[in-house]
């Protein structure tokens, strides 16, 4: 195989990615990596000012058509919209990055605390954060989907989470000065939703096998984004290589799922978590 077949086998030129959550912090990320491959990133997200802003400046950095999509993914009708808005700009779409979460912070302060505990967690929060992380992904999988079923060819990749493998350790958010029903906790939510989506990988990727799309779950660890130093430090001890990851230590594992790089890789789940799972 010579450099340029390598080359070959990560290129994206013309193909279009539709990354719902894309205006986020790893959503950008995941633009980047298959912009550079010479992809057309739509960035999909409730917040229509800053994914304007982010396809502006991965168009700006990148030379590529990048999009900002508004749509709310636990509405039927948006996600429909906004698959229209980007057949129309592009004619087609290649590949979809179910992305969006709600991403539960971790309470520190009393009441916060108090409810994202297991005994007092409400049923209104579940229920939201099921709505994005997992009736979204289900959204996006049947509209999206459908078309690149249609079409005979595409990619379908869910971004899921250390969590989908294991428990979170609920130590690594203790505080010596709570009682412990006073401690605060990884909510519930996150592990139910991050785990359903490798359920639903699997059943995509088994359901489309013979339309040729493929569907595969992406698992990565935490990323550093200013958590206290004390987190941090507890943390590294529990992953193996020591750190969290930087943001942009998924882009090489974005590529190789969205290419052909990946063409015999279907229904499974690629976990990026410095050996985290592992011990
Ligand atoms: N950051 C991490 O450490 C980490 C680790 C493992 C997994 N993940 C997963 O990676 C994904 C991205 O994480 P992130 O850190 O970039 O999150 P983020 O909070 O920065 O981005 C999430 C984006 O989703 C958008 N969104 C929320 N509700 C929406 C809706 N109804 N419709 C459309 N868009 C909506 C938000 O506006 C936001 O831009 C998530 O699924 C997350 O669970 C993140």
């Amino acid at each position: 195989m010579t450099v340029a077949d390598v080359r070959d086998l990560f290129d994206m030129t013309g193909r279009v990615v539709v990354i719902t959550g894309g205006a986020g912090l790893l959503g950008r990320r995941h633009a980047s990596a298959v912009a550079r491959a010479g992809a057309l990133p739509g960035l999909v997200d409730i917040r229509e000012d800053l994914a304007l802003e982010a396809a502006a400046e991965l168009s700006r950095e990148f030379g590529c058509d990048c999009s900002g999509v508004p749509a709310d993914i636990t509405s039927e009708p948006s996600v429909r919209a906004m698959l229209d808005t980007v057949l129309q700009r592009y004619g087609r779409v290649d590949v979809l990055i179910n992305n969006a979460a709600n991403n539960p912070t971790i309470g520190q302060s009393g009441a916060q605390v108090e409810w994202t505990r297991l005994e007092n967690f409400p049923l209104a929060t579940w229920d939201r954060d099921i709505a994005v992380g997992l009736t979204g992904a289900f959204l996006c999988s049947q509209v999206v989907g459908s078309e690149l079923a249609r079409r005979r060819r595409g990619v379908i990749i869910n971004i899921a989470s250390d969590l989908a493998v294991i428990a979170p350790d609920q130590r690594l958010y203790a505080r010596p000065d709570r009682e412990p029903l006073a401690q605060p906790v990884k909510p519930v939510t996150y592990s139910v939703v991050k785990t359903a989506l490798i359920g639903l990988t699997r059943y995509l990727a088994t359901y489309w096998a013979d339309s040729g799309v493929r569907a595969n779950a992406l698992s990565p660890g935490g990323v550093f984004d200013g958590q206290p130093e004390e987190f941090v430090a507890k943390l590294a001890t529990r992953i193996p290589l020591g750190r969290m990851a930087d943001a942009g230590e998924y882009e090489g594992a974005i590529l190789f799922l969205a290419s052909d790089a990946s063409s015999y890789m279907t229904g499974t789940n690629l976990v990026i978590d410095g050996g985290r799972s592992a011990w």
